[in-house]
């Protein structure tokens, strides 16, 4: 294979100039590609922004935005299997091998825990639940119970922002965050018990539970908050160890997932130096669309609407027809296989073993099965992703549909504060996009003062007929002298 790094030659033939650019490991810098001006020598010693050559990438299909260490996931384009990696580890391997305890510590801080830091973890994470204010959970308790989850999480998650009011720079004017290693990890600590916290409260509350503060050393976080949830009754059955077992390996294998939507959002954010809770927000309420973390839930919709195997051949050919998303298909990285979801499609049968099968679990497996064979989606690179069966795995444990994305997010928040961390240990770029200009430029200054609305000032002055009048009129090109009619 050829080397990835070395030099690019461009010759620009609008203007017969050449520009070598550096490129490092396949990447080239943005703002060398900017050094590229459609002007000619004389014109302009700075060319303004309209004239330097700009990358147009909607969607970010091929653009870079940070360096980060955490997390590859690639496909087999080179026929190697796609694959899922944190921190170093296959996401298989840590399945295997460890529990979501250490998953986080390995994310966040970079390396698998000795038992004095996974105990520190605990204890500082248990710590953090118990401090949130009970004015979060009075602001909670305060919507109908029959609100959904996002508006009453964000509801929860800004009273705890309001509560904190020193965490937030803008309070003080001051950088809090960057390069500040102990307030990232209060503040990675902070935020995670903060959305348990808010979670556990808005689950009781949709589900008429009292909501008690039960989050035992003894524990790891995940038996904390499904005892609190009351989605196991104790810790040592056969069917609540199944079902903690299962739900460490769903919460290994959705982490984190390098830079989706919601990281995207989140670091967004951070990059205005923001305070943790409020980059989480940013991240969370861009993640509830259909095209990303909403598809979990839209998928379930899907299933159910499907029905049974018998049918998934009409309702791929209907989605055909019209056009419409399949959910569950699709990726932007992986073009031919989901790493997640052979291991997850052996959980599900291992969780069907203990009686715990949704039965819609066959309806998926015929669509996988289709969706492979059929050459529409086989030609766009278009295989089925995790979201298919993520949903079976939380409903196949008596799961409700509208609370296993909340409750996948317990682990998915871990990846996203591992992310707001590294990018604070950086040098801090705000992120700022570009657009192409595509509409029309304002005329020019004399123009301008011909074309301008009245002032409000002015028109308050005259008798109502005429300011209805000029309302009207007020409209680009009719000219000022109207405040004649004064
Ligand atoms: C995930 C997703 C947004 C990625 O999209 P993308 O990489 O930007 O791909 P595009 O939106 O450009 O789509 C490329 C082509 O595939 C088609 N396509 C993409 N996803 C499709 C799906 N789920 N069902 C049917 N067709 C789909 C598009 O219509 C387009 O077809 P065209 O070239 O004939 O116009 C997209 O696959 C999708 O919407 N999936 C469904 C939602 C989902 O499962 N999201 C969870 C992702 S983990």
């Amino acid at each position: 294979m050829a080397s990835t790094s070395g030099t690019l030659e461009i010759h620009d033939t609008r203007t017969d100039k050449n520009y070598t650019i550096q490129v490092t490991d396949n990447v080239i810098l943005g703002a060398d590609l900017a050094e590229i001006t459609a002007c000619t020598d004389g014109v302009a010693e700075k060319p303004n922004k309209q004239d330097r050559l700009r990358i147009f990438d909607p969607g970010y299909v091929n653009t870079a935005v940070i360096e980060s260490d955490v997390t590859y996931c690639g496909d087999d384009e080179d026929g190697n299997p796609a694959n899922l990696e944190f921190r170093g580890h296959s996401f298989d391997y840590l399945r295997k091998t460890h529990d979501f305890e250490d998953v986080t510590y390995l994310m966040i801080w970079g390396k698998l825990p000795s038992i004095f830091e996974r105990n520190w973890l605990r204890r500082e994470l248990a710590q953090a639940c118990m401090d949130v204010p009970d004015s979060v959970i009075n602001v909670i308790q305060s919507f109908p119970k029959e609100t959904p989850y996002y508006p009453m999480l964000l509801g929860g998650l800004s009273a705890f922002l309001g509560a904190n009011k020193d965490s937030i720079p803008a309070m003080s004017a001051r950088n809090l965050y960057h390069d500040n290693i102990k307030a990232l990890d209060r503040g990675c600590i902070q935020t995670l018990a903060a959305y348990y916290m808010v979670l556990c409260a808005v689950y009781c509350h949709r589900n008429n539970r009292p909501f008690i503060r039960d989050v035992s050393l003894d524990r790891p976080m995940l038996d904390n908050l499904f005892l609190m949830m009351g989605l196991i009754e104790d810790t040592t059955s056969t069917r609540s160890r199944a079902m903690l077992h299962a739900i460490n390996q769903v919460w290994i294998s959705g982490v984190d997932h390098e830079m989706n939507n919601s990281n995207s959002a989140l670091l967004h954010a951070a990059s205005t130096l923001a305070d943790p809770v409020s980059c989480f927000m940013s991240a969370l309420a861009s993640s509830y669309g259909i095209l990303h973390f909403g598809a979990v839930e839209s998928v379930y919709t899907m299933l159910q609407r499907i029905g049974k195997p018998e049918n998934v051949t009409i309702a791929i050919a209907a989605a055909k027809a019209t056009r419409q998303r399949i959910m569950g298909v699709g990726h932007r990285v992986y073009k031919s296989r989901d790493p997640r979801i052979e291991p997850l499609k052996g959980l599900l049968h291992v969780l069907a073993a203990e009686g715990m099968k949704d039965p819609l679990l066959d309806v998926a497996y015929e669509m996988e099965r289709q969706i492979h064979q059929d050459k529409h989606f086989v030609d766009r690179k278009l295989c089925v992703n995790v979201d298919l069966y993520w949903p079976l795995s939380y409903t196949a444990m008596g799961i409700q549909q509208d609370a296993m994305l909340p409750i996948f997010l317990c682990s998915r928040i871990v990846g996203m504060m591992t992310h707001w961390r590294e990018s604070m240990l950086k040098p801090i770029k705000l992120w700022r996009p570009l657009i192409v200009f595509n509409g029309v430029r304002a005329p020019k200054d004399e123009e301008q003062q011909e074309m301008a609305p009245v002032p409000v000032a002015e028109a308050r002055k005259l008798s109502w007929p005429d300011q209805i009048a000029i309302s009207l009129l007020n409209l680009p090109g009719v000219p000022r002298l109207l405040t004649a009619v004064a």
